[in-house]
C-alpha cells in the first residue's frame, strides 16, 4: 500500500529571530510536519534549542512537531520535550546505552518514538528494538548542521530498513541534503517523510519549494 508523501521542513533553516511566524508560513505552504533539530554542543557541534521553543512554537500549528534530538544523554530530556508538545520524539541510536530504555519512556509519555541513525550506523543497530518504535530517520549527512550535501550511499540503508520494516507501522524518514534532485532517489525506495531545510526556506517561495520536491518524487 503506497501512503502520500511528507514533507517536513526542518526550522534550522528558518529566520530564528522569527520563528512563529515562520512555522506559520511553511504551515500556510503546505507541509506536513514541522521538524525541529535539537543540538546540544557535544553529541553534535552546534547548539540549538530546547523545549521551551518547542512549548513557544505550540500554538502557532496544528500540524505534527517532529522533534529531532541530537543530544546525549536525551533521557533527562524526555519529558520536558512531551511537556512542551512534540507529537514525534526522536532519539539517536548513538546517543545512549540504553535505546530501548529511551523508547520506551517516550511512549509511556504518550508520544511517538522515534530513532536516528547516523550515516555510518549500520541498520542492525536497531534491529531488536523495531517494535517498540512508530519512525526510523535515516540521516543523509552527518548531524548537526544545515546545507550539507546528501550522502548517495545512504539510499541502500533506506532500502534494507525499509525491507526491515515489513509490514509493521514504522514510518521511514530521512533528513539531511534532501532536494528536489535528491528526494527522487529516497521515495523511490519506499521513504515516507522527507526533512528538508535548505531546500525548502531558501529564497522565501515556501509553497513553491515544497511543491517543487513533491513534483519531483511524483514523475
Ligand atoms: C542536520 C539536521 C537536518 C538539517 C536539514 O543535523 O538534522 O534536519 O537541518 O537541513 P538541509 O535540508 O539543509 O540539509
Ligand atoms: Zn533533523
Amino acid at each position: 500500500m503506497s501512503t502520500p508523501l511528507l514533507i517536513a521542513p526542518s526550522i534550522l533553516s528558518a529566520d530564528f529571530a522569527r520563528l512563529g511566524e515562520e512555522v506559520r508560513a511553511i504551515d500556510a505552504a503546505g507541509c506536513d510536519w514541522v521538524h525541529v533539530d535539537v543540538m546540544d554542543g557535544h553529541f553534535v557541534p552546534n547548539i540549538t534549542i530546547g523545549p521551551d521553543v518547542v512549548k513557544a512554537l505550540r500554538p502557532h500549528t496544528k500540524k505534527i512537531i517532529d522533534v529531532h534530538l541530537m543530544i546525549a544523554p536525551a533521557d533527562p530530556y524526555l519529558e520536558a520535550f512531551a511537556k512542551a508538545g512534540s507529537d514525534i520524539i526522536t532519539v539517536h541510536a548513538e546517543a545512549g546505552p540504553h535505546l530501548h530504555r529511551s523508547l520506551q519512556t517516550i511512549r509511556a509519555l504518550g508520544k511517538k518514538a522515534g530513532v536516528s541513525l547516523t550515516p555510518e550506523t549500520p541498520e542492525s543497530a536497531i534491529e531488536y528494538v523495531l517494535d517498540q518504535l512508530d519512525l526510523i530517520l535515516v540521516m543523509t549527512v552527518n548531524p548537526g548542521f544545515g546545507g550539507q550535501a546528501f550522502i548517495p550511499a545512504m539510499v541502500e540503508k533506506m532500502r534494507r530498513i525499509k525491507a526491515m520494516i515489513g509490514k509493521r507501522p514504522i514510518q521511514l524518514e530521512v533528513d539531511g541534503g534532501v532536494t528536489p534532485e535528491t528526494a527522487p532517489l529516497c521515495t523511490s525506495v519506499g521513504v515516507d517523510v522527507l526533512v528538508a531545510g535548505s531546500a525548502v526556506f531558501r529564497g522565501g517561495k515556501y509553497a513553491e519549494n515544497i511543491a517543487a520536491i513533491r513534483r519531483a518524487c511524483a514523475s
